[in-house]
């Protein structure tokens, strides 16, 4: 089993459509272990897309992800980083495949709705970042068997 941060972005949450792509990441089997509204302030957003400062799109990257809440959560499941990026699509909404959430939801490379970790040290980095250890919950599904077994 395997942990991942996912951010709802702030044009996630202004679209209204939170709750429609929380769906598609149960339906696929991941299940949530924390989950919480937040508004980001700009240390917050500066520590999380630190490998991103200095790029050209940094300063802009920063306003966009501190201009409004976003919610954020930690999915676990089997290859849950892996799983939720190719989910996710291509950076790019404009370039990324339909059937994917930015390709289905997204025109923009940067307003494109959700940050999934990319790595198991980022998602490492990024859950201790956003979260304390109290607000991650440990807990069984019942009939979890029928959603990974032989995985
Ligand atoms: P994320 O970190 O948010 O999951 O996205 P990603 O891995 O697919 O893309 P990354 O290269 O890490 O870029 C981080 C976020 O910065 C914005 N971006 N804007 N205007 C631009 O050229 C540009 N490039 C990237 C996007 O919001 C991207 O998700
Ligand atoms: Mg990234």
């Amino acid at each position: 089993m395997q942990r991942t941060l996912i951010i709802f972005k702030p044009d996630c949450v202004q679209r209204r459509l939170v709750g429609s792509i929380l769906q598609r990441f149960e339906a696929k089997g991941l299940r949530l272990v924390a989950l919480k509204l937040i508004k980001v302030d700009r240390a917050l957003g500066e520590k999380h897309y630190a490998e991103h400062k200095g790029k050209p799109f940094f300063e802009g990257l920063i306003s966009f992800i501190t201009a409004s809440p976003v919610v954020v959560g930690v999915l676990e499941g089997n290859e849950a980083i892996a799983v939720v990026r190719t989910m996710l699509g291509a950076t790019n909404g404009a370039a990324a495949a339909p059937g994917t959430i930015r390709g289905d939801y997204s025109i923009s490379k940067q307003n494109n709705l959700v940050h999934g970790s990319d790595s198991p040290e980022s998602a490492e980095r990024e859950i201790a970042l956003w979260f304390n250890p109290a607000e991650l919950a440990d807990y069984t599904i019942e009939g979890e068997s029928w959603v990974s077994a032989g995985s």
